[in-house]
C-alpha cells in the first residue's frame, strides 16, 4: 500500500481552503477518463500532493494536455494542471494498462450518457472496469467517481472478479459535485466528500486520499455503495426539481402580474429553502441534470418505487423549454406587427449564449440545442454567439452560424434571443447595440436586464415571470 512520506510546508493558493500541513500520505492514483470530471479531479488531488496518471483513448487530449494545452474552457484549470505538471505530480497517457499496474488506487470518470432508452449508458463503465481488471498486476481499490445508478459499483466489483485473475479489487463509490464553470474551487472548497464502500479497507484507503478535506472540517459522508451511488441523483434531482418549480412560478408570476424577482426573495430568504437555484431560465441543460433526473425516475420505476415528483420535473423542464420556442415566435410575431402564422420566414435571430450555462464550453443538453433547432425549423436563420462554444454548437446543431464576437450576431437581426448568462452577454450596452440591429426586439430567458431600462431605451422586451413597466 502507499508508503507515508512528507511534504514540507509550503503556502497554499487562495482556492484551496485546506490549512497547510506538514503530512500527507501520498497515493499514487490512476484516472481512467479525462473529461471535465476526471481532468479536474485529477489535477486538484495533484494539487494537494497525490501522484496522479491521467488516462484517456482519446490520444488527441493527451497530447494536448502532455502540451499543457487544455482541451475544455474552465477557469482556473490551466493553472493547476500547469503547477502539477511542473512539480511532476501529474502526468498524462493513453497507455490504461501502464498507468493501472503502477497504482494501487485507479478511480474511473469515464461518461455515462443518456442511452436511448432514457437508462445511463454505463457501457464506457464497463469497459473501464474491464480494461483495469485485465490490465492488474496486484491488489487494488476502484474507485467509481462517475454518476451512476445503484447498483453499478457492485456489477463493477463483479466485471473486475471475473477478469481480474488472482487479484483481488475492493470497490468504493465517491460521486462528484463539482459544477462546469466553478469547478476548480468546488473540488477545493467542497460543501462535503461522499464516499460510499463495503470493506473497512476501502474506506480507510479513502479516508488517506481526503485526509486534508477531513482535517480542515469538510463535511465526510461515509456510507454504503448504494447509498453513495444514490445521494448523487437525489443531489441532482431535488436542485433539478427547484429549478423547475421556479420557472413554473415565473410563467405564474406572468399570467397573474406578479414579480419573479421579488417571489424568488420572498421564499429565498427563508433558510429552509435557501435562496439558490431560484431564478428562472430556459430550463436546465447540460450533461447532468437531464439525463440524472431520467434515469433516476427509472430506477424507481424498477424498484416499483416510483417518484412522481421526479417524473413531474422532468415533463415540467420540457414543457417548459417548448412554450418558450413559441413564446418567442409569438413575441416576434407582436412587436414586427405580423400575423402569428410563421412569423419567422426569413427573419434573422441572434442567439446569444451557446453553452448550457456561463463559464464552459460544454453544449450537453443546453437550451441553445432545443431553440436554435426550433427557429431554424421555422424559417429564420439564426446567428449563435459564444465566447467558448462556437465549435461545440456547430457540430450539434444544423445550419447555425457561430461568431465569438458580439456586434457581428447583432448586425441585421430581427431579433435577440439570450440564453446564457454570460458577463460579456450581461454586460451589454442595448443603447449602443441598437444601430446594428433590423428591429429592436430582445427576448432575455436569463432575466439579465432591467424591463424600465429596456423600455427606456424603446426595446420590444419579453423576460421571464417579470412585468414590462406600463
Ligand atoms: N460534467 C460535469 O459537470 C459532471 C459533474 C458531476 C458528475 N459528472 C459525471 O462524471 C462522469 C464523467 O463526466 P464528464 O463530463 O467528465 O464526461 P466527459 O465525456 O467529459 O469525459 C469522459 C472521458 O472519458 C474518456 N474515456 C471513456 N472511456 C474510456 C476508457 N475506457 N479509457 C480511457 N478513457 C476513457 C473519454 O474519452 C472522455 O475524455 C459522468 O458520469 C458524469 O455524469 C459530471
Amino acid at each position: 500500500m502507499p508508503k507515508r512520506r512528507l511534504i514540507p510546508h509550503r503556502r497554499w493558493d487562495s482556492c484551496l481552503p485546506l490549512q497547510p500541513k506538514n503530512w500527507v500520505k501520498i497515493m499514487k492514483i490512476a484516472m481512467i477518463g479525462t473529461g471535465y470530471v476526471g481532468l479536474v479531479t485529477g489535477a486538484c488531488l495533484a494539487k494537494i500532493g497525490h501522484e496522479i496518471i491521467c488516462v484517456d483513448h482519446d490520444d488527441t487530449k493527451v497530447v494536448a494536455l502532455r502540451g499543457g494545452t487544455i482541451p475544455i474552457y474552465e477557469p482556473g484549470l490551466d493553472n493547476v494542471v500547469a503547477e502539477a505538471i511542473g512539480k511532476g505530480q501529474l502526468s498524462f497517457t493513453a497507455d490504461l494498462a501502464q498507468a493501472v499496474e503502477s497504482v494501487d488506487v485507479v478511480f474511473i470518470a469515464v461518461g455515462t450518457p443518456q442511452a436511448s432508452d432514457g437508462r445511463s449508458d454505463l457501457s464506457q463503465i464497463e469497459t473501464a472496469a474491464k480494461q483495469i481488471a485485465k490490465s492488474a498486476n496486484g491488489d487494488k481499490l476502484v474507485v467509481v467517481k462517475s454518476t451512476v445508478p445503484v447498483g453499478t459499483c457492485r456489477r463493477v466489483g463483479r466485471i473486475l472478479g471475473k477478469h481480474g485473475g488472482s487479484h483481488s479489487f475492493r470497490v468504493a463509490s465517491n460521486p462528484e459535485f463539482l459544477r462546469e464553470g466553478n469547478a476548480v474551487s468546488d473540488f477545493m472548497q467542497p460543501d462535503r466528500i461522499v464516499y460510499g464502500s463495503n470493506t473497512a479497507e476501502a474506506e480507510a484507503v479513502m479516508d488517506e486520499i481526503y485526509a486534508q478535506f477531513e482535517a480542515d472540517n469538510v463535511p465526510m459522508v461515509k456510507t454504503t455503495l448504494e447509498t453513495s451511488e444514490l445521494i448523487k441523483y437525489s443531489a441532482n434531482a431535488f436542485l433539478a426539481a427547484k429549478v423547475a418549480f421556479i420557472n413554473e412560478m415565473a410563467n405564474l408570476c406572468d399570467a397573474t402580474g406578479a414579480n419573479v424577482e421579488d417571489l424568488s426573495l420572498g421564499i429565498g430568504l427563508d433558510e429552509r429553502i435557501g435562496k439558490a437555484f431560484l431564478k428562472p431560465g430556459p430550463g436546465y441543460g447540460g450533461s447532468c441534470f437531464p439525463k440524472d433526473t431520467l434515469a433516476l425516475t427509472i430506477l424507481a420505476q424498477e424498484a416499483d418505487s416510483p417518484s412522481r415528483i421526479i417524473e413531474s420535473v422532468v415533463d415540467s423542464n420540457s414543457n417548459h423549454i417548448r412554450r418558450l420556442g413559441r413564446k418567442i415566435a409569438d413575441f416576434c410575431a407582436d412587436s414586427w406587427g405580423e400575423e402569428r402564422a410563421n412569423p419567422l420566414i426569413d427573419k434573422r435571430i441572434a442567439v446569444l449564449g451557446l453553452a448550457f450555462k456561463a463559464n464552459t464550453d460544454d453544449i450537453r443538453s443546453a437550451a441553445s440545442t432545443v431553440i436554435a433547432p426550433l427557429l431554424i425549423k421555422q424559417g429564420a436563420s439564426v446567428i449563435g454567439f459564444d465566447p467558448e462554444a462556437t465549435q461545440a454548437a456547430e457540430a450539434v446543431i444544423d445550419h447555425i452560424e457561430t461568431t465569438t464576437d458580439i456586434d457581428t450576431a447583432l448586425t441585421g437581426a430581427d431579433a435577440v434571443v439570450v440564453l446564457t448568462e454570460w458577463d460579456v452577454i450581461k454586460a451589454i450596452e442595448w443603447a449602443e447595440k441598437r444601430p446594428l440591429l433590423n428591429a429592436p426586439v430582445v427576448i432575455d430567458l436569463r432575466n439579465l436586464y432591467a424591463p424600465e431600462r429596456m423600455a427606456e431605451l424603446e426595446y420590444h422586451y419579453l423576460s421571464l415571470g417579470r412585468p414590462n413597466p406600463a
